[in-house]
């Protein structure tokens, strides 16, 4: 795991979207995992602009989310379609034939939406880059706590906490789904690299136990400490619990200094 500390959760955004650029230039047709939530919203306007000044070009990228709620059609403002849509692809050059979500219609059985599901991500040749954010109770993608640590895309029931933090979205009389299909952790862990953004102090102790604490399923972001390249950027708020912070720091500078001399290298 690659810890890197920033500012704020400004200087998060723009290393992530510059992350994603690198990527691009390297392989412009390359596979990229999304996520939805609050803490990518500055990370899609960070590469909305990049797009916009001719930094970046999305044409040849083919895009997987992680997740989609259950009983929401697409149309809905509230699914991750809408929000996908109006956050990133309207703005950007990506062919949206290219960009898929678990999505599972009206009276289709959503066993098969996930086997499907998985088909297409390997058809595409894997993911990339998969993106991410983290739970406030340590989940990814919608793997909430006690979820396998071997799941594939399925049907999730999601904690109450998870519709207590998600619930500021909705307005009172909106009906809030308590399911949703979500990659499994074993589909972002064949990820060829990660990039997770946590910020705030409401992450601080998720972050803490995913990087520092053991490997458990009561907390499915712990196992992104198995995973050969993995990259967590973090703000100073939710950095706040970190024991080894000196270590992460020093461990980075050396990896910028590698990387000015030898450039990328995306395998
Ligand atoms: C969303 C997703 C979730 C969020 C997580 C953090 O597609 O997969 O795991 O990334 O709930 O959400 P925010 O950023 O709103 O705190």
């Amino acid at each position: 795991m690659e810890v890197i500390v920033l500012k704020n959760a400004e200087r998060v955004a723009a290393m992530g979207a510059e992350l994603v650029g690198e990527l691009l230039h390297a392989r412009p047709a390359a596979v990229l995992g999304l996520a939805t939530g609050s803490t990518q919203l500055a990370l899609y306007r960070h590469l909305v602009e990049r797009h916009q000044n001719g930094n970046v070009s999305f044409r040849q990228t083919t895009s997987f989310n992680l997740d989609e709620y259950l009983g929401v059609v697409a149309e809905n403002p509230q699914s991750y379609r809408s929000y996908m849509d109006r956050e990133f692809f309207e703005h950007i050059d990506i062919n949206k034939r290219n960009t898929f979500l678990p999505f599972c219609e009206d009276g289709q059985n959503p066993r098969l939406v996930g086997i499907e599901y998985e088909r297409k991500i390997r058809k595409a040749g894997g993911i990339d880059l998969q993106l991410m954010g983290l739970g406030a109770n340590g989940h990814i993608g919608f793997n909430e706590p006690s979820s396998s640590l071997s799941s594939r895309t399925r049907v999730k029931t999601l904690t109450r906490q998870t519709l207590k933090d998600n619930s500021r979205l909705f307005s009172a009389d909106e009906f809030q789904p308590k399911l949703a299909i979500t990659m499994g952790i074993a589909t972002i862990m064949d990820a060829r690299s990660i990039l997770l953004l946590a910020t705030g102090e409401s992450k601080a102790d998720p972050v803490s136990k995913m990087i520092e604490g053991p490997v458990t399923a009561m907390c499915p972001a712990s196992i992104l400490q198995m995973h050969e390249r993995a990259t967590i950027l973090l703000d100073e708020a939710a950095a706040a619990e970190l024991k080894n912070r000196d270590y992460y720091d020093w461990a980075h500078r050396q990896n910028e200094s590698l990387k000015n001399r030898f450039g990328v290298f995306h395998d």
